[in-house]
């Protein structure tokens, strides 16, 4: 089947999605981010991805975060977000931030991982093809690779945006005294890093105790958090079982195991707070994240149009009052 040409809604900067500021820059993003790490791959139905990355932009959802080993296959989450971009985004281009990264496995041999100046350039460029792009508009180090000089690392992120292939730089995971060392080393070629991508949810706070939230905004950078839903942890989804196709079923990133009968107690509490408020767990669960104006943008991920609806209701109500957020310290931490 032919499909019709795309027209972006004509609404959508005028529905709920705020913008805020990314640290010290310039640039303004959704406090929704669309990730593309599952279900975007070679393995899922175009059909709905497109559906997926068209209802998100036209709900205000302006950044796209990609990696270059997203799918399965690696590559091919680009290359389906390539192919909606020659479809349906080129004239939108402008209105729009892509992200992607380098840092995890690629290709084989010894050029296709961690940091070093070879795999990061190689592997943009790559991205850059798959996406049918001129530039991305951040481009991330993955990880921190303790065994590449970091000048090395970071001076290749320097130079891609020197070269025109990015407008900024991030780094994800990177441990705290090497984030320093990034900000100062960015700061100082006049490159600032734009922004920090790490794993925050209200299961895995690891990245309040060491410090990298604070630390990124006192540099003056922003702060992405991914996998704000502990990959579908704190939903709805895993309350009656593991539904067929889910993350969980796959198993790879996701164990089955992790749901014990402690787990979905918890999960049964947090879920009745959440209607208590009016919302989905999920919902809350986001809400959670963005009641923090350190915490630019959170990254989601979603397998339909109808999960994404849902986790954009969350920004109608991102206020909690002390005793619901006592309450869920109760419920989930130790
Ligand atoms: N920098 C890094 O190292 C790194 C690492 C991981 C992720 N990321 C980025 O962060 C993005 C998000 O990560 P994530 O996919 O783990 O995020 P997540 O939001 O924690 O989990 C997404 C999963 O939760 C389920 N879900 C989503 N919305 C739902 C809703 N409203 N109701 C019920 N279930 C819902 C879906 O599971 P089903 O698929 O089972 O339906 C979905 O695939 C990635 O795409 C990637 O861009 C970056």
């Amino acid at each position: 089947m032919i499909n019709p040409p795309y027209h972006a809604c004509e609404s959508r900067y005028d529905g709920i999605m705020k913008y805020q500021r990314c640290g010290k820059s310039g640039l303004l993003l959704p406090r929704l981010s669309l990730g593309l790490w599952h279900n975007f791959g070679d393995v899922n139905p175009l059909a709905n991805s497109r559906e997926m990355l068209h209802f998100a932009f036209d709900n205000g959802i302006t950044c796209f975060d990609l990696a270059n080993n997203y799918g399965p296959s690696y590559g091919s989450a680009e290359e389906t977000f390539g192919r909606v971009m020659e479809s349906s985004f080129k004239p939108y281009r402008d209105e729009m931030v892509i992200t992607t990264k380098a840092g995890h496995d690629m290709w084989p041999g010894p050029y296709g991982n961690w940091g070093s100046r070879k795999y990061l350039i190689a592997s943009l460029n790559q991205s850059l093809r798959r996406m049918n792009l001129e530039y991305v508009d951040i481009f991330y180090s993955h990880r921190y690779d303790p065994e590449t000089p970091v000048e090395e690392t970071l001076q290749a992120l320097v130079d891609i945006v020197r070269q025109g292939k990015a407008l900024y730089v991030g780094i994800s995971k990177w441990p705290y005294e090497a984030a320093q060392k990034a900000y100062d080393y960015l700061a100082a070629r006049d490159t600032p890093c734009l922004i920090y991508q790490g794993r925050y949810n209200m299961i895995d706070r690891d990245v309040e105790k060491t410090g990298v939230i604070d630390q990124a905004a006192e540099n003056g950078v922003g702060f992405t958090a991914f996998s704000p839903l502990a990959q579908g942890i704190l939903t709805d989804r895993y309350l009656n079982g593991i539904p067929e196709g889910s993350r969980a079923s796959v198993g790879k990133f996701l164990k089955p195991e992790r749901f014990t009968p402690e787990l979905l107690g918890k999960l049964e509490r947090l879920n009745a707070l959440a209607r208590d408020r009016g919302q989905s767990l999920a919902q809350m669960s986001l809400s959670w994240l963005l009641k923090d104006e350190k915490v630019t943008s959170v990254i989601i991920g979603s397998s339909s149009v109808n999960q994404l609806r849902d986790s954009l209701g969350c920004l109608n109500n991102l206020t909690f009052t002390p005793t619901e957020l006592t309450a869920i310290d109760t419920i989930l931490l130790p």
